[in-house]
């Protein structure tokens, strides 16, 4: 299944949101870093010997093999292995490579969706109708939308829920939509808040559950502070969020097996 990760506006924390759930996601999946802005992962990431991720081993040279006829190009290829063990597909890191990569966006949507062995957990980064990964993110079995519980959030995310459902779409079906609010855990309000938002307006969006506002876990995902973070409040949140996003995901993946089989 393909699981695309978006924020609507800001930086509720996407990247750090989707580097987790990648990293206790049950079965044996990739995490593609398509943030069109720049990609993170290649920057705050490392090799499991502790080196740097080479930037230019990932989308871009998955791209450039699309773009020399190399349908067929395995994804292994232009995977990298990370500490503790996960596989990303590392992002552009400039605003010309987005450009260069746009036009194999379709390409690349088919070929991820095609992962039979794999999951797929992408970061689509800002999402909005000028994203170039909107081909990437409206092929997505999921698309999960991560907010902040904040009133403006709120809106702008109601507005891109509303878009969402009538956004053209590259095949059949729409991602189902399902949005992860990233609070403090003894906020125990907003998530109820935002459902009833989005129950009143009769938007299709279904809210899966609440990320920890655990800033110094956020620290260690990103690789600016070093120390065990498997028992952290973040770790801890985002694991039962796995049974939910699979759920949300498998109607549109188990419709796409049938068509393919
Ligand atoms: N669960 C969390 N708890 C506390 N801080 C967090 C959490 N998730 C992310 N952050 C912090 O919020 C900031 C933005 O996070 P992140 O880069 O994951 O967001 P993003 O939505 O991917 O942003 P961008 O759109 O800029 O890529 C970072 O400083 C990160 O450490
Ligand atoms: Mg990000």
């Amino acid at each position: 299944m393909l699981v695309a990760l978006a924020s609507a506006k800001g930086a509720p924390g996407v990247t750090t949101t989707a580097r987790v759930l990648a990293a206790v996601w049950p079965q044996d999946v990739v995490l593609v870093d398509a943030d069109p802005a720049g990609g993170d992962v290649a920057l705050l990431a490392r090799r499991p010997d502790d080196g740097a991720l080479d930037p230019e081993r990932g989308l871009l040279s998955l791209a450039a093999d699309a773009r020399r006829g190399y349908v067929d190009s395995p994804l292994e290829d232009h995977l990298q292995q990370t500490e503790g063990g996960l596989d990303v597909l590392c992002g552009v890191s400039t605003p010309e490579q987005t450009a260069a990569i746009a036009p194999a966006m379709p390409a690349l949507a088919s070929g991820l969706l095609g992962q039979q062995a794999r999951d797929v957990v992408v970061d689509c980064g800002r999402l909005g109708p000028s994203s170039p990964v909107l081909p990437l993110a409206l092929a997505a079995d999921a698309l999960v939308l991560v907010v902040r519980p904040r009133l403006e959030a709120f809106a702008h995310l109601r507005e891109r829920v509303r878009w969402l459902a009538h956004a053209r779409q590259p095949r059949p079906g729409t991602p189902a939509v399902g949005i992860v609010l990233v609070a403090d855990t003894r906020d125990r309000g907003s998530a109820g808040e935002l459902a009833q938002l989005l129950a009143h307006e009769q938007l299709p969006a279904v809210v899966l559950g609440q990320v920890a506002d655990d800033p110094r876990a956020a620290d260690v995902v990103a690789g600016r502070l070093r120390r065990p973070v498997q028992r952290s409040l973040l770790v801890r949140s985002v694991r039962p969020l796995v049974e939910p996003v699979q759920q949300l995901a498998a109607h549109r993946a188990a419709g796409r097996a049938r068509t393919t089989a």
